[in-house]
């Protein structure tokens, strides 16, 4: 058994002109595994999907597809990819049936394994009630799924799928992640999105890419974690502001405190600790000692949204 990556960036870099929308990119991607690549707009990411499905050359680095070079070998390449771009380049006139058929065509795929694949993919993605339909009739939804059967279409090995639950309603966003995951495993798959809670249902690693540079590699589950670096209380009291500010920051542990007053004297605190102190107890001692009115006083962990702008900030900081 060969334990060679299916996909190999190596010091990956493009330029488009003089800019660099991507610097020195380096990963693999593992046999049946799934991928997320991470990271607000512009950070990249279609720029290295393109890259790897053979659409754009390398401005150096390599990238490899079990093993052929995307510019070498990019008819073995394409052969072995699946990709669905971020706009899906449909055709609104043609039915679901007939645009199947066509990207088989146009990918060399025989008439026979043409008629097999469009029912089995049509099944997979659950399109049959649409089958007959013309694209330019269907949901926005439906019309991403035409996108991830005709990626899948020829058999792929590697499937690369550009943010494909974007714009899309939540519930079709549930099946459309369902579909990615069970399609792991067989395929080797790289999804994009920029969508941090999206990563962690349906990959097994994440790459954050910001600015056009690997920000970080992990597990999903790891990356709460170690980016849990702080603890944040929320409290609400009853009190003279500018006086509680000055005691809350003076609690050992506390790293910032920002407020917004309410009614009745009172106002809300956002604190910022230190990790792995509990410093509910200080805190409510705090003010309590100094007769205020302790109105409300939680914890809150850090929302994955404020993990990945941490993530895409920290280098500022
Ligand atoms: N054809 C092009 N010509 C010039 N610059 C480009 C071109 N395509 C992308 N860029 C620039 O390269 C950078 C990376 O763009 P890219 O589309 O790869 O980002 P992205 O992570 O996919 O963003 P989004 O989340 O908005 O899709 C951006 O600054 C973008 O403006
Ligand atoms: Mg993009």
């Amino acid at each position: 058994m060969s334990t060679q990556p299916m996909i190999e960036v190596d010091h990956l870099t493009k330029y488009y002109g003089d800019f660099p929308a991507i610097s020195d990119v380096t990963f693999n991607v593992a046999k049946g595994e799934v991928l997320g690549f991470l990271g607000p707009n512009a950070a990249g990411k279609t720029t290295t999907m393109r890259v790897i499905t053979g659409f754009l050359p390398p401005s150096q680095g390599t990238v490899r597809v079990a093993g052929y070079d995307v510019v070498a070998d990019s008819l073995e390449v394409r052969r072995l990819v699946g990709y669905m771009p971020e706009t899906v380049p449909l055709y609104t006139d043609m039915t679901v049936k007939d645009y199947l058929a066509f990207m088989g065509t146009i990918r060399g795929m025989s008439r026979k394994a043409i008629e097999r694949r469009k029912s089995e993919v049509t099944e997979v993605c659950h399109l049959e009630q649409y089958y007959g339909s013309l694209i330019g009739k269907l949901s926005k939804g439906f019309r991403q799924r035409v996108g991830i059967a005709q990626a899948i279409l020829h058999e792929p090995e590697v499937l690369v799928l550009d943010e494909p639950t974007i714009g899309i309603d939540p519930i079709q966003v549930v099946e459309t992640r369902q579909l990615i995951k069970s399609l792991g495993g067989q395929h080797t798959v790289i999804v994009s999105t920029h969508i941090l809670p999206e990563v962690s249902m349906i990959c097994e690693r994440v790459i954050i890419i910001h600015e056009g540079e690997i920000v970080t590699v992990d597990k999903p589950e790891n990356l709460a974690a170690r980016l849990e670096a702080t603890e944040h209380i929320n409290m609400e009291v009853r009190g003279p502001t500018a006086a509680v500010v000055n005691v809350l920051r003076s609690v050992p542990g506390v790293q910032d405190v920002s407020f917004s007053p309410q009614a009745d004297l009172k106002a809300r605190y956002a604190l910022v600790g230190r990790r792995g102190e509990d410093l509910r107890e200080a805190l409510a001692k705090a003010v309590v000692e100094h007769g205020w009115g302790l109105v409300e006083l939680a914890a809150v962990s850090m929302t994955l949204e404020q993990i990945f702008l941490r993530l895409t900030t920290a280098e500022e900081a």
